[in-house]
């Protein structure tokens, strides 16, 4: 992936802001693709946005369900971890399409040995371990609209996020 924007997320919580910017950007129907190592953030991300859909309850790494399904205030959240998949073999390819049909916002993490099996994402997006708890994270979008809308709000995030760092007392550390 060539990413067209890059982000730094210091810690989950900065990380779950970026969740909160996808919710208000994703429609049912629409896919996304996660990449990164194990522990980058991926399912961190998933259960964020989730959670800002008003997903409640547990939302936890899919990586022995392969697919799990969560009912949010307006829209489903389809998430699936593919790591355990081998290639889209007819099997595989009916699981994932059963997985994300219908109208739910859809997650696949671990996508790249499934992709002939899935349709055009409208964002992929990657996180790479930065030391600790900091994170880049890659973000590419189909549409050069919502590339524009997302690197506006991720700059938000990012100012709000020293604003209140600057702000005495604001972190209890
Ligand atoms: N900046 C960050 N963004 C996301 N997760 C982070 C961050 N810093 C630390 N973490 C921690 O890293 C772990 C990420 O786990 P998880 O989301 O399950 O990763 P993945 O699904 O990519 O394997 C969690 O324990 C989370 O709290
Ligand atoms: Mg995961």
């Amino acid at each position: 992936m060539t990413p067209a924007l890059t982000w730094e997320s210091d810690g989950p919580e900065a990380t779950a802001a970026l969740g909160g910017v996808l919710a208000e950007l994703l429609r049912p129907g629409d896919l996304v693709l996660l990449r990164g190592e194990l522990g980058a953030g991926k399912t961190t991300l998933v259960r964020a946005v989730a959670r800002a859909l008003g997903v409640e309850g547990p939302v936890t790494s899919p990586t022995f369900t392969v697919a799990q399904r969560y009912a949010g205030r307006a829209t489903e959240v389809a998430h699936m971890d593919a790591y355990r998949l081998e290639g889209p073999d007819a099997e595989e390819a009916e699981l994932l399409g059963a997985a994300i049909a219908g109208d739910a916002i859809a997650f696949v993490e671990w996508p790249d040995a499934v992709l002939a099996a899935l349709p055009e994402p409208r964002l992929q997006v990657e996180l790479q371990h930065g030391g600790g708890d900091r994170r880049l994270v890659l973000l590419d979008a189909r549409d050069a609209h919502d590339l524009e809308l997302l690197g506006r709000q991720l700059a938000d995030i990012r100012a709000r996020h020293l604003h209140s760092e600057s702000e005495p007392g604001a972190r209890s550390g």
